[in-house]
């Protein structure tokens, strides 16, 4: 069925289906939504899982937010309208990267959560799985692998999360990882696990 918009854009249906994209990995395609403090772990996770997914044979890929902002969210500050649509753009483009039949895994603060329910919207049951990294923001501070907490310290970075803007923690997510009381490697087992849980590897 043509579906057509009021701007006249007509969307134009492929050829090849999901589930034809799906066959040919072998798995579904499918976003863990790492979320968290700065320095809480989130893209040291995500990447050790992609690392895994990708010695099993699967199509992965690691959104993180200090990629993305380089490129295409490189116009975007800090606000809370900017970080709304710094989520609202790879919301939508993970989407699409989950209709390729990839499993994507994101690093991003997305400190705000309504915007993080908003991705969630954009996905049926089974498709969306958040994961809260944990971490107390004096741990965080304290590793502050980027230097950014002392930057904001001193007041060379303003509305920065945990120190001068809000970190709001979910409230129903699909796992919570205490990037403090584990391992590294305990931390990725975690995640593995959840992804093994969810059916989204087809092992026959
Ligand atoms: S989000 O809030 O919009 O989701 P995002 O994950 O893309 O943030 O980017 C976070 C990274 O940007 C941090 O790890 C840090 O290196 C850098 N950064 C620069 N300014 C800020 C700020 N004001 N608050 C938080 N992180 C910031």
């Amino acid at each position: 069925m043509q579906k057509t918009n009021n701007n006249n854009l007509t969307w134009f249906d492929s050829l090849i289906s999901r589930k034809d994209r799906e066959r040919l990995h072998g798995h579904q395609g499918a976003v863990f939504w790492f979320t968290g403090l700065s320095s809480s772990g989130k893209s040291t996770i995500a990447h050790l899982v992609e690392r895994e997914l990708h010695k099993m044979g699967c199509s992965t890929y690691v959104f993180d937010g200090d990629n993305v902002r380089h490129g295409l969210c490189s116009d975007l500050s800090f606000s809370p309208a900017a970080r709304r649509e710094n989520i609202r753009r790879i919301g939508e483009m993970v989407k699409l990267f989950v209709d390729a039949g990839i499993i994507v895994l994101t690093a991003f603060i997305s400190p705000y959560r309504s915007d993080r329910d908003s991705v969630r919207s954009l996905f049926a049951d089974g498709e969306f799985f958040e994961i809260y990294v944990e971490c107390p923001a004096e741990v965080c501070e304290g590793r502050d692998q980027k230097g950014v907490y002392k930057r904001a310290r001193a007041g060379e970075i303003k509305n920065f999360t945990g120190i001068s803007a809000p970190y709001e923690a979910p409230e129903n997510p699909e796992l919570i990882i205490r990037s403090n009381e584990l391992s590294v490697e305990e931390a990725v087992a975690c995640a593995m696990q959840l992804v093994r849980e969810n059916n989204i590897i087809v092992t026959s």
